[in-house]
C-alpha cells in the first residue's frame, strides 16, 4: 500500500489548532455512534501529549453520559502516581466530560498480568469495536505499549489475537504496562495518531516509507483496514 493509502494526513501550523480539529474530529464520530447505537467507547493514550487535547475534547457539548472512556495503555501503578495515565486522563474528565464513565486498565493487584486479566474481561464486556482510539507515539516508534524491546511483541500485534488487553513487560517503558493489543486498536472504527515536533514525525515518515519497517507503529497501519487519522503539529 501506498503512503497516501496507509494515512490520512492532517497537518496544523499549531499545537493549540490541531488539538481543536481533533476534538472536533472525535466528538463527532462519538455523536454519530451515539444516534446510531445508543453509547460510544473512547480508547485514548497517556504520555504528555493528549494534555491539550483533553482540556480542548472536555468542553465538547456531546452526550458524555452515554459514553465510556477507557485507556489505550497503562503503566502498571495506582492512579495516584505521576506516571499514572488514568491520572492524565482526569485533564478530559471535567466540565461536559464529567458525566462519562471511566474504565480504568489498573487495579490493585498483585502482579501485572492479573491486573490485564481483569482487564481484559472488563473491556470484553464494552460493546466492541471501539468507537474511537487515539494513539500517540514514541521516538522509538512504539505506540500504545508495543515497546520494540518487549518480548511478547508478536503476540501484542497479533491481528488475531483474541485478547483486548496484555500485559507489557518492558525496560524501555519503565514499568510494566497494560496495553490494548493491535487487533483490538485496529478494528476501531475511528483511528487518530497524535504526534508533535519534527523528530516524532521524521520517525514517522521513516516508518510508512518502508514497508518492511520494524517499528511497532508500522504495523498499525499495515493492519487497520483504513488510512489511519495522522494530526500533526509541529
Ligand atoms: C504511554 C503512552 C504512550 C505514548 C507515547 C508518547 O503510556 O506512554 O500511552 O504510548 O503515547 O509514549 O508519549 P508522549 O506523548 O509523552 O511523547
Amino acid at each position: 500500500m501506498t503512503h497516501g493509502e496507509l494515512a490520512s494526513f492532517h497537518e496544523f501550523a499549531s499545537r493549540e489548532t490541531l488539538a481543536e480539529a481533533l476534538a472536533d474530529a472525535i466528538a463527532a464520530q462519538l455523536a454519530q455512534s451515539i444516534r446510531a447505537r445508543g453509547s460510544a467507547t473512547l480508547a485514548v493514550s497517556g504520555g504528555s501529549t493528549p494534555a491539550r487535547l483533553f482540556d480542548v475534547l472536555a468542553t465538547r457539548p456531546i452526550a458524555w453520559d452515554r459514553i465510556t472512556v477507557t485507556l489505550v495503555d497503562e503503566r502498571f501503578v495506582p492512579p495516584t502516581s505521576e506516571r499514572s495515565n488514568a491520572r492524565l486522563a482526569a485533564r478530559l474528565l471535567r466540565g461536559a466530560a464529567a458525566e462519562a464513565r471511566f474504565l480504568p486498565l489498573w487495579s490493585d493487584v498483585a502482579s501485572v498480568e492479573a491486573a490485564a486479566s481483569a482487564a481484559d474481561a472488563k473491556v470484553g464486556a464494552l460493546r466492541l469495536p471501539f468507537d474511537v482510539v487515539v494513539l500517540g507515539m514514541g521516538t522509538d516508534g512504539h505506540t500504545a505499549s508495543f515497546f520494540p524491546d518487549t518480548d511478547t511483541l508478536d503476540e501484542l500485534l497479533d491481528p488475531t489475537q483474541p485478547r483486548r488487553v496484555m500485559p507489557v513487560r518492558t525496560s524501555a517503558g519503565g514499568e510494566p504496562r497494560l496495553t490494548l493489543t493491535l487487533s483490538t486498536i485496529v478494528a476501531a472504527r475511528f483511528i487518530a495518531l497524535h504526534i508533535e515536533g519534527d523528530a516524532k514525525r521524521a520517525v514517522l515518515d521513516a516508518a510508512l516509507e518502508d514497508p518492511e519497517s520494524a517499528l511497532p507503529v508500522r504495523r498499525v497501519f499495515d493492519a487497520a483496514p483504513a488510512p489511519v487519522h495522522v494530526y500533526w503539529a509541529p
